[in-house]
């Protein structure tokens, strides 16, 4: 499936997003319990990679951070073990996953979000997620190749959908 096919458009509300499992979060046998929130919620998963990043593909991902004083430490931290890339299509897919993940500093996470409920710490946040659409289809096409998309039908979508 081609990227441009299926991040959405801004105006149609069906979106695709990347949330990424981070190396936290596999070490810690959280990634069947993260899944399943996305599931409950009512989303679809079309995309879905374990993989061991690169030095290349962490730069790649987190290209803003670069310059920032943390990025050695982020980095280090994604290569420490294998991360689970999702992407995920809904109704506005890149706010909701946003909102289910949490704040980004774990600690000030509601209890309730991905990082609320299982995190407590700034760098090891258990996720990423994509700010915007755009970005949406950036990182997703750092992590995933366009023959790792599926496209299925839920059998609850006439229920999700606006
Ligand atoms: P994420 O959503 O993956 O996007 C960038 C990551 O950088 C962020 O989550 C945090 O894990 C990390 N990060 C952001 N700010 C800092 C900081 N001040 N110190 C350490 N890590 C940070």
């Amino acid at each position: 499936m081609n990227l441009n096919e299926i991040v959405g458009d801004g105006k149609n509300m069906i979106e695709t997003t990347l949330l990424m499992i981070k190396p936290d979060a596999v070490q810690r046998g959280l990634i069947g319990r993260i899944i399943t929130r996305v599931e409950e919620k009512g989303f679809k998963i079309i995309g879905i990679k374990m993989q061991q990043l690169t030095e290349s593909k962490v730069e790649q991902l987190y290209d803003i951070h670069l310059e920032k004083p943390f990025f050695p430490i982020l980095k280090d931290f994604i290569l420490a073990a294998p991360i689970v890339a999702l992407a995920i299509q809904g109704p506005s897919a890149v706010k909701v996953i946003r909102t289910l993940a949490g704040a980004t500093n774990s600690p000030e996470a509601q209890p309730g979000t991905i990082r609320g409920d299982f995190g407590l710490n700034l760098t090891k946040n258990i996720v990423h997620s994509s700010d915007k659409v755009e970005r949406a289809k950036y990182e997703l096409s750092i992590l995933f190749n366009e023959n790792d998309f599926f496209d299925y039908e839920l059998i609850n979508e006439i229920w999700i959908k606006g």
